[in-house]
């Protein structure tokens, strides 16, 4: 049988996986077998767990976190907060009247108390804000519609909520792009303010969604660097590496080619990551090609294959480099 990376980096990283209730179905015993950690790919979204004001629903996360628990892996929390998969309720105001800043506090501090206080205990790492800067905005701030009714300090709130409802769980802010020097100039500067402010903050989670050409591992390297001067504890989060350019549906060698190349990308990241002792956990955005989300708004030729087992759940070069590139 295929040895078990979770296994292989036991010890010096979490090797997560994102999953829904299909793969688990699907591919459970491969999950078990070979990862430490899961995280729901959509199931803690807001959407998904308080779709209308008061109405939550958490059946489909506690199957993930029943699952996870009879296997003793750890469980990453995504997210209490973003722009997207979030329903309008949380904006608006009472009979049409314009959403007022305490209002939407509110129902914030509801939706954040209520979730991590039924995962107490469970949830190791909560996402407590998803993609929210913004380089091109003078506070380096999404202007969403948290933003915009609740204004800045949105986000020191959210963590203090988060932090009251489960003091022993470690706060992220999670972002897409951490290698890109204008976003990241302001990620370091949105997260040193909160913890100038002493917002109850522990980690950067890097959701790295890259390809076989960008970024260079250098410049992950430099990314990581400098996180770490931050002081606190980083995560990639999301991991996988797309064969294609980013909105281009084209392939530009043989996807042999391009698949060897992604196991030697993979495997330089992950010799890589042994030098940042603060990088505590490596989580792929999937389990097989077959369920990647890269596929999912594309067009029908577009097969994208960007994860370590292949659409039938077999390991794949890039499986092999992950494996060898642990530690002895
Ligand atoms: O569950 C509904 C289903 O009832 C409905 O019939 C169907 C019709 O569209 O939609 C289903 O919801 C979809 C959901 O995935 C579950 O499959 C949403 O439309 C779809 O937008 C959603 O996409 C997810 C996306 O986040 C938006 O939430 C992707 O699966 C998920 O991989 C992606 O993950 C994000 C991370 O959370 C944050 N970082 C980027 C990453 C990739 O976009």
């Amino acid at each position: 049988p295929t040895p078990s990376l979770a296994k292989a980096w036991q010890g010096q990283l979490l090797i997560g996986a994102a999953v829904d209730e299909k793969n688990i179905k699907s591919q459970g015993e491969l999950i078990a077998n070979q990862f430490s950690s899961v995280v729901a790919e959509n199931a803690m979204k807001p959407m998904a767990t308080e779709p209308r004001e008061g109405e939550f629903h958490f059946e489909a996360a506690d199957a993930i976190v029943r699952f996870a628990q009879s296997h003793d892996m750890a469980i990453r929390g995504h997210t209490l907060l973003w722009h997207l998969h979030t329903p309008d309720w949380m904006w608006q105001g009472r009979n049409g009247q314009p959403a007022d800043r305490n209002l939407v506090l509110a129902r914030l501090k509801r939706h954040i108390e209520t979730e991590v206080g039924h995962y107490k205990g469970q949830v190791y790492v909560w996402d407590v804000v998803n993609e929210i800067i913004d380089e091109k905005q003078a506070d380096c701030l999404r202007n969403d519609k948290w933003h915009q009714v609740v204004g800045p300090d949105y986000v020191d709130e959210a963590f203090r909520y988060a932090h009251a409802a489960d003091p022993a769980a470690r706060l992220f802010i999670n972002e897409y792009s951490t290698t890109e020097p204008a976003k990241q100039r302001c990620l370091i500067r949105v997260v040193q303010g909160l913890q100038a402010r002493g917002v109850p903050i522990n980690g950067i989670g890097h959701q790295m969604h890259i390809s076989v050409f960008y970024p260079r591992v250098e410049e992950i390297d430099q990314t990581l660097t400098a996180f770490a001067r931050l002081g606190l504890e980083n995560q990639i989060t999301e991991i996988d590496m797309s064969l294609y350019k980013w909105k281009d549906n084209r392939l530009y060698d043989t996807r042999e080619n391009l698949l060897a190349l992604q196991a030697r990308r993979y495997g330089d990241i992950m010799r890589m990551i042994h030098n940042h002792p603060d990088v505590t956990a490596v989580t792929w955005w999937g389990v097989t090609d077959a369920s990647t989300w890269l596929n999912q708004d594309a067009p029908a030729d577009h097969h994208d294959q960007p994860l370590l087992f292949d659409a039938q759940g077999q390991p794949k070069g890039a499986f092999w480099a992950v494996f060898n590139a642990a530690r002895r």
